[in-house]
């Protein structure tokens, strides 16, 4: 089936046209690109080494205000993000034919490898492969599992980010005026998947989308894009180019958080363009919920609530994230199933 070497297989076998199914709607792709760069705008770029209390009030305004933030100065090696971008660009440029041995739409497979798997549910199919590693579901993947070509750099990756993790979820608790563990003691954001996306050079950019407009279902999406660019944050109505910057990462509050902060953090819509030049690579580690349990149960933090803050969601559990977050299409989220 040659649906299964991807986007990238398509571009290889040497179209000029994109075939229809990836023509967005024009409604939501020009009205809104037209906007761009417009305005000088730029989301907040937080140097974690700075002065503590500026740290906590930057992340505060930018969970509030814009649901995304870059940072810098994180402790995480540029050796090992750069090594980890050439790792993606290994495996999806190697045979066709290995690609597709683990290609699979099947979303409880822990390493799969697979394009535009919620299409059926989609306007039209985004311009871009994924590899996918559920790293921590929170039992740990065998390493043995991922594919050999970025095998080792996965690992070590994985190990850094989820550092930076751990120190953005203190930061966000104090953000949010809790103590500093309080959201890393509840152990909901237990589970770690690491999707890498591969973004082939597209002939027609200006008809499709790399990524169309969603929101993330996690707690916590920590992003590496490439030197590229294509990300857009919307932001009062605009949407405002996310500008890679060499040895950043780009953090965003999903859903979960969202929900959890009683709507006092943001979780926001983005995208990615289709571009003329590729490829583009971006890895989201996602920090959600544990993933292999049922009985667990979240909902607005309840030191957050008081008369006058009354709860907007109810309490669910992880079955029912499962059941209204992932069998989304994108562009919907399934937090507004849980407003009470
Ligand atoms: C995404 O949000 O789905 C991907 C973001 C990116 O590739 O920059
Ligand atoms: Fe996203």
């Amino acid at each position: 089936d040659d649906s299964k070497a991807g986007v990238k297989g398509l571009v290889d076998s040497g179209i000029l046209k994109i075939p229809n199914f990836f023509i967005q709607p024009p409604y939501d792709h020009n009205q809104k690109k037209l906007d761009t760069n417009l305005t000088n705008l730029q989301i907040p770029v937080i140097d974690l080494q700075g002065e503590h209390q500026q740290v906590v009030d930057g992340i505060k305004n930018a969970s509030e205000n814009w649901g995304f933030f870059q940072v810098v100065n994180h402790g995480v090696p540029i050796t090992v993000m750069d090594e980890m971008i050439k790792g993606v660009r290994r495996f999806n440029e190697q045979d066709n034919e290995v690609k597709k041995e683990i290609y699979s739409r099947d979303l409880a497979k822990r390493v799969r490898f697979s394009s535009n798997f919620v299409l059926y549910q989609s306007k039209a199919a985004n311009w871009r492969d994924t590899l996918t590693f559920l790293m921590f579901t929170p039992d740990p993947l065998d390493p043995v599992e991922l594919p050999a070509v970025c095998r080792d750099i996965t690992v070590d990756y994985t190990k850094h980010v989820t550092e930076l993790g751990d120190s953005l979820f203190e930061l966000l608790s104090e953000a949010i005026g809790l103590k500093p563990d309080h959201l890393k003691k509840l152990e909901w954001a237990q589970s770690c998947v690491l999707a890498s996306n591969y973004y082939p050079a597209c002939p027609q950019p200006e008809l499709t989308l790399g990524a169309a407009e969603h929101r993330d279902p996690a707690f916590l999406t920590i992003l590496l894009q490439d030197n590229i660019g294509g990300l857009q944050v919307l932001h009062q109505d605009q949407w405002v180019d996310v500008q890679p910057i060499p040895g950043a990462f780009v953090i965003n509050i999903g859903d979960l958080l969202q929900i959890v902060s009683n709507d006092k953090f943001k979780s926001i819509e983005h995208r990615v363009l289709a571009n003329l030049v590729g490829p583009r690579v971006s890895i989201a580690c996602f920090l959600t919920v544990c993933l292999n349990m049922t009985m667990k149960t979240y909902g607005p933090i309840k030191e957050l609530l008081s008369d006058e803050n009354g709860p907007v969601y109810q309490d669910f559990t992880t079955k029912d994230y499962i059941q209204y977050f992932s069998s989304q299409g994108d562009g919907k989220s399934g937090l507004n199933n849980l407003k009470l």
